[in-house]
C-alpha cells in the first residue's frame, strides 16, 4: 500500500544490515516518484518471511533503489544493524579490512543520525553496543594508529570526527594496555565527546568565517551540554561524562569550560583532548587542507604542548611514530 508521509519522517538505510532473526519487525519502504510527487511504497517489513525478498534483491548485485524506513523505527533498526555487525566479525572467514569497514560504517550512521537528523538518545544508546563490537573486532589485529588513520573518514564532520576520536582513544587504550572494560569506556568517551554539539545551530558550528564572541562562547557550550545530555541518560561511566565535559580543558589551565589544569582534569579527558586535537587537524574542512601526522604531531608537541598531558602526548607520538 502506497503511504504519503513528509520526506522528513523516513530514512534511508542500508538493506545489507537487517538480519532475519530479528523479532522486532519493522516495514521497510522504496521510493517512487509519480506526478512531482514523492511516495514512499511498502517494500516489506524485518519478518523471516519477508526477509527472503531482501536476501533474494541483495543477491541481484548492487539494489538500484534506496530503501527507507519510519523514522521511529530507526532504534529497532539499529538494533538488527548491530546483531549482523556481531555475526560480521565472528566471522573468520571475512577479512579484518571488511570488517572494520561495516563497523565504521554502522557507527558513522548511529552518529549522523543523531547530530544531522535529531535522532533520539534511543538511537544513540546503539553506539553503546557498537564500541563493544569495535573492541571485539579490533582485539584481536593489533593494527596501531597508522591502520587506524587509514580507516578514519578524512573529511570533517561531527558525526565522523566523533567515530574516529573513538577509534584512537579506543587504540590508544589497547597501546597502554587497558582492561577491556576500560577501553570500551575510554572508546566509548571518545565516540560521545561532542554530543552536546547536537544542541547548537549548525549555522553557528559551520560558519567559515571569524566567530563573534558571542557565537564563540555558545560553541563552548558544546563541553557542558554534552555533559548533561549523557548524564540524563542514566546510563553512562563518571569517565565517559568527564570526557564530554572536559575535553577543551587544557593541562596547563586556560581551557574551557572551567579552566582547570593538570590532574583536576580526569585522566580519560586528558587522553581524549589528544586524540580530538589530533583528529580535527589531519581531516579536511571546506575552509582548509588536512595537516599530515607527522607535521600534526609536530605542531601539537611544538606549539601546544601547554594543552596536553606530555606523558600522554609523548605516548602517543612514539605509537604513531614507527610508521610515520
Ligand atoms: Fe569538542
Ligand atoms: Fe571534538
Amino acid at each position: 500500500m502506497a503511504r504519503m508521509t513528509t520526506e522528513a519522517s523516513y530514512r534511508k538505510i542500508n538493506l545489507e544490515f537487517l538480519n532475519a532473526s530479528g523479532d522486532e519487525p519493522f516495514d521497510i519502504f522504496y521510493r517512487t516518484r509519480s506526478y512531482g510527487t514523492i511516495k514512499y511504497v511498502r517494500f516489506a517489513t524485518s519478518k523471516p518471511e519477508h526477509h527472503e525478498k531482501v536476501v533474494r534483491l541483495l543477491e541481484s548485485g548492487d539494489p538500484l533503489e534506496d530503501f527507507f524506513i519510519l523514522e521511529d523505527d530507526l532504534f529497532k533498526y539499529y538494533r538488527h544493524a548491530t546483531t549482523t555487525l556481531r555475526k560480521i566479525v565472528a566471522n573468520p572467514n571475512i577479512s579484518f579490512e571488511k570488517k572494520a569497514k561495516k563497523v565504521y560504517e554502522v557507527s558513522k550512521n548511529i552518529m549522523k543520525e543523531f547530530f544531522e537528523n535529531n535522532a533520539s538518545e534511543k538511537v544513540l544508546r546503539s553506539s553503546d553496543e557498537v564500541m563493544e563490537i569495535m573492541e571485539e573486532c579490533f582485539r584481536d589485529y593489533d593494527i596501531g594508529f597508522y591502520g587506524i588513520s587509514k580507516i578514519t573518514n578524512k573529511d570533517y564532520y561531527t558525526y565522523t570526527h566523533s567515530v574516529n576520536v573513538g577509534l584512537y582513544c579506543m587504540t590508544y587504550g589497547v597501546k597502554i594496555q587497558m582492561n577491556h572494560d576500560e577501553i570500551r569506556t575510554l572508546g566509548l568517551g571518545g565516540m560521545l565527546h561532542d554530543v552536546g554539539k547536537s544542541k547548537i545551530s549548525t549555522n553557528i558550528l559551520n560558519k567559515k568565517g571569524l566567530l563573534t564572541p558571542q557565537e564563540f562562547q555558545i560553541i563552548k557550550d558544546h563541553a557542558p551540554l554534552g555533559g548533561e545530555i549523557l548524564n540524563e541518560m542514566n546510563c553512562y561511566a563518571h569517565s565517559v561524562i568527564d570526557m564530554a565535559n572536559q575535553h577543551h580543558e587544557k593541562f596547563k589551565g586556560g581551557g574551557y569550560p572551567l579552566g582547570i589544569a593538570g590532574n583536576e582534569i580526569s585522566y580519560f579527558a586528558r587522553i581524549c583532548k589528544v586524540m580530538d586535537v589530533y583528529d580535527a587537524l589531519t581531516t579536511r574542512r571546506s575552509y582548509k587542507k588536512a595537516m599530515n601526522p607527522f607535521d600534526t604531531l609536530t605542531l601539537m608537541k611544538k606549539q601546544m604542548s601547554d594543552e596536553f598531558d606530555t606523558k600522554i602526548l609523548d605516548s602517543f607520538i612514539r605509537y604513531m611514530g614507527p610508521e610515520l
